[in-house]
């Protein structure tokens, strides 16, 4: 009887523990996550640095895929110092810090950043380059980056208003194979010069 009571105790112990645990990980606080992100993204994922992509706003849909990407190092990941914040100065990349995550914590992030408004980036650009990057956009891209590149729900990212630099380093990396492209995105950036490829950039960055 006696040792019956200390079953329960035991059972009922590592319930409790077990539920602790469990909610513990599942409301992971993701205003704390992100809090991490904002170093280098800023607050609700817009950021004023031209190496950085602004991220609020994108679909979840992208973001997960995205995170997975880096997670599995599928894509290049850059190190750039913190801009902001407690870890301010030390440099890292997105492979490490979406290393540190668990899924829910990336499908947590996802929700949290697509609830947000993408901000258009306040950058220079070339007008000129721009108008020509806006016939090679309706030509080879509006088709899957609808009203040029702004819809989320086209689960490709947002390249209306995101960083110039940013998208250069993009198509680079596509192009050399280094980054995944859908396989009929491919042929179309794959058929453009190398000036239509600037141009095509400098008309998403133009965007206000
Ligand atoms: C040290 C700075 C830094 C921190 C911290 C950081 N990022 Fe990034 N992030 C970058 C840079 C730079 C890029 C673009 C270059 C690259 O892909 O490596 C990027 C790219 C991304 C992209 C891809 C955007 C696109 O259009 O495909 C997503 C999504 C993203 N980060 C989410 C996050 C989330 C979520 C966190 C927090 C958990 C975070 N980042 C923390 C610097 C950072
Ligand atoms: C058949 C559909 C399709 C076409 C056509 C297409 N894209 Fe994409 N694009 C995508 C998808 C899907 C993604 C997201 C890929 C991923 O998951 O990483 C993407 C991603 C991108 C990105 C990266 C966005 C980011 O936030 O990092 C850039 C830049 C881009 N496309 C440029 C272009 C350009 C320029 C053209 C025209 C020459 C083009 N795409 C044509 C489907 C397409």
């Amino acid at each position: 009887m006696k040792q019956k009571n200390i079953g329960y105790a035991l059972l009922a112990g590592s319930m409790l523990f077990g539920l602790t645990v469990a909610s513990g990980a599942y409301a992971a606080d993701v205003n704390k996550l992100a809090e991490n992100c904002a170093g280098c993204h800023g607050a609700d994922g817009a950021n004023s640095d031209s190496h950085i992509p602004n991220i609020g706003g994108m679909s979840a849909k992208y973001l997960t895929i995205t995170m997975a990407h880096y997670k599995h190092k599928e894509r290049p990941c850059v190190e750039i110092e913190v801009q902001s914040g407690a870890k301010k100065g030390t440099k890292t990349d997105m492979c490490k810090v979406v290393a540190e995550l668990s899924d829910d914590d990336v499908k947590q992030l996802s929700d949290y950043y697509a609830g947000k408004k993408f901000v258009r980036a306040a950058q220079k650009f070339d007008a000129a380059l721009a108008a020509k990057g806006k016939a090679v956009h309706e030509k080879n891209c509006e088709k899957c980056h609808s009203e040029s590149g702004s819809v989320a729900d086209d689960d490709a990212g947002i390249l209306a208003g995101q960083k110039i630099h940013y998208l250069k380093e993009q198509t680079e990396f596509f192009l050399a194979e280094k980054r995944p492209m859908h396989k009929k995105m491919a042929p179309k950036l794959k058929a453009l010069s190398k000036d239509e490829v600037a141009a095509v950039v400098e008309y998403y960055g133009s965007l206000k």
